[in-house]
């Protein structure tokens, strides 16, 4: 099987902190791959700016480092390298200032070409960038502006943000990133559902038991402390990959794939959320925060003490059961759990159907298990359906519980791109179905709010657990006492 390319219109694209981690290790390597695929038709224009002084052979060279370091050396083409590098420059930028403005606008010109204006910069700066964008009068119809998340850190602060967005550019010309959308499996979550027959009537409450969402990682704090301790995992991975994986497994089926219509899906999901409350927090949800302890093989140092100050009571852990009241997910729990240091790296997403009602095997059959829809996003991309079979061969019936196993690699000749080559496409497209809308990010907000409120509140502190492991034994209890088990991930 072959992958398509299609080429997009020319394009300026100005990355404000173009020299920053998120430009060195996703977006210049991300655009890099699309040059390589052929994917840009000129003059494509790509613009660093930042505040360092830097010229414009400094930035290619940055850029050259950047792209060596983060794209498989295997897929380093010298020659496309080197076109890629030429439509790069750089233009040193003061946002609180201004200084810089100036030279972006000379740079720019007054072509009535796309523009993206990408925002790989601390929310704190989106409000004085947009002012300066419409001092210059840099925000033309064709301009798109990208925000990356978090987008405030509860929900009056994500209305300033998107109030200070909204007063330069319409609601069509902004892309709230959430990179989970751009994930490849993600989006074959929306294939399996919508392009089969075979599982929408059984995706209810009538035939569902509960849902399990995991995004487990092995990393620590890596070198985000000033970011990461004033979050913690429930602003920096629940309010939004958690929801926007739960959203496009829980929505109705949208009218069409247009943004607006799977937007509108998503948001009746997240406004359906049950709130947790103040009295319920403790029984709902589990923080947790990593001690010592050991990850691929190696000793690790505990939360705190990678911390200058030795202390913090931010949880590098959540697990939450949530639900949904409406009439397809009634009663139906769907269980999240994000944390750092865990024992593998996985993103998944587990459907479990109910129980059959009634075994006609004797024991001697074995149990029967009841049958999940296993949906990896990563490592290993692919889709499992456990199913039970009798066990092959003599023996009277055994029953055996075995997955259809479905691993993309291994049934796809083709090159899985990073979330970011497909996202950063669908800006210069102008695309935003996989991109959040306002009321979407603010209807997240309005969920977790009440939860940060509550563990504030009743100082419901993070439990320790130590490195390598599954997380605090209370995320176990969370679902054992339903009379669940998280799924072996591994
Ligand atoms: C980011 C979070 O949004 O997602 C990080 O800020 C996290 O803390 C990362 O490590 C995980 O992304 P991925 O694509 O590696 O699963």
């Amino acid at each position: 099987m072959t992958s398509q390319t299609i080429p997009v219109e020319p394009f300026d694209f100005i990355a404000f902190g173009g020299t920053g981690d998120l430009a060195e290790r996703k977006l210049l390597p991300a655009l890099y791959q699309r040059q390589k695929a052929g994917q840009f038709s000129e003059p494509t224009r790509i613009i660093g700016a930042s505040r360092s002084k830097l010229g414009d052979e400094d930035y290619r060279e940055f850029a050259r480092k950047a792209i060596t370091e983060h794209v498989r050396a295997d897929e380093i083409d010298g020659t496309e390298l080197d076109a890629f590098l030429a439509r790069l420059s750089y233009v040193a930028i003061d946002a609180k200032s201004g200084d810089g403005f100036e030279a972006l606008a000379a740079t720019l010109g007054d072509s009535p070409r796309i523009r993206v204006f990408y925002m790989a910069v601390a929310p704190a700066l989106f409000g004085d960038i947009c002012a300066n964008l419409k001092t210059h009068a840099l925000a033309t119809p064709q301009a798109r502006i990208v925000v990356e998340k978090p987008i405030g850190r509860d929900l009056a602060s994500a209305r300033d943000v998107n109030d200070a967005i909204g007063q330069v550019f319409e609601e069509h010309q902004v892309f709230r990133i959430d990179h989970y959308l751009g994930k490849e499996t993600v989006q074959n979550l929306m294939a399996l559902r919508f392009a089969n027959a075979l599982y929408e009537p059984l995706w209810n409450s009538a035939h569902i038991d509960h849902v399990q969402i995991t995004v487990a990682e092995m990393v620590g704090l890596e070198d985000r402390v000033s970011y990461y301790d004033k979050a913690g995992a429930l602003r920096d991975m629940v309010q939004n990959h958690l929801l926007q994986l739960l959203c496009l497994v829980a929505m109705e089926v949208p009218a069409s794939m247009e943004a607006d219509a799977v937007r509108d899906e998503k948001l009746k999901v997240l406004r359906s959320l049950t709130p947790i409350r103040d009295t319920e927090a403790g029984k709902l949800t589990v923080r947790g925060q990593y001690r010592a302890g050991a990850s691929a093989g190696g000793a690790v140092k505990g939360y705190v003490e990678e911390l200058a100050n030795g202390s913090s009571t931010t949880e590098t852990f959540v697990a939450i059961k949530a639900e949904i009241a409406n009439w397809r997910w009634a009663g139906i729990p769907f269980y999240l759990r994000t944390g750092k240091r865990l024992a593998a790296r996985v993103s998944e997403i587990v459907i479990e159907f109910k129980p059959i009602p009634h075994s006609i095997f004797g024991e001697g059959a074995g149990e029967v298990f009841a049958n999940q829809l296993v949906i990896r996003l990563q490592p290993d991309e692919g889709v499992k359906q456990w199913i039970m079979i009798k066990d092959p061969g003599p023996g009277g019936m055994r029953l055996r519980h075995v997955p259809l196993d479905m691993s993309f690699a291994e049934s796809f000749d083709v090159r899985n791109p990073d979330a970011y080559e497909r996202l950063v496409m669908d800006v210069v497209r102008g695309n935003q179905t996989l991109f959040m809308r306002r009321d979407e990010v603010e209807a997240a907000w309005k969920w977790i709010d009440p939860i940060l409120g509550a563990w504030e509140d009743s100082h419901q502190d993070a439990q320790g657990y130590t490195a390598g492991t599954w997380g605090p034994s209370g995320s176990i209890a969370l679902i054992e006492r339903d009379g669940r088990t998280w799924h072996e991930s591994v």
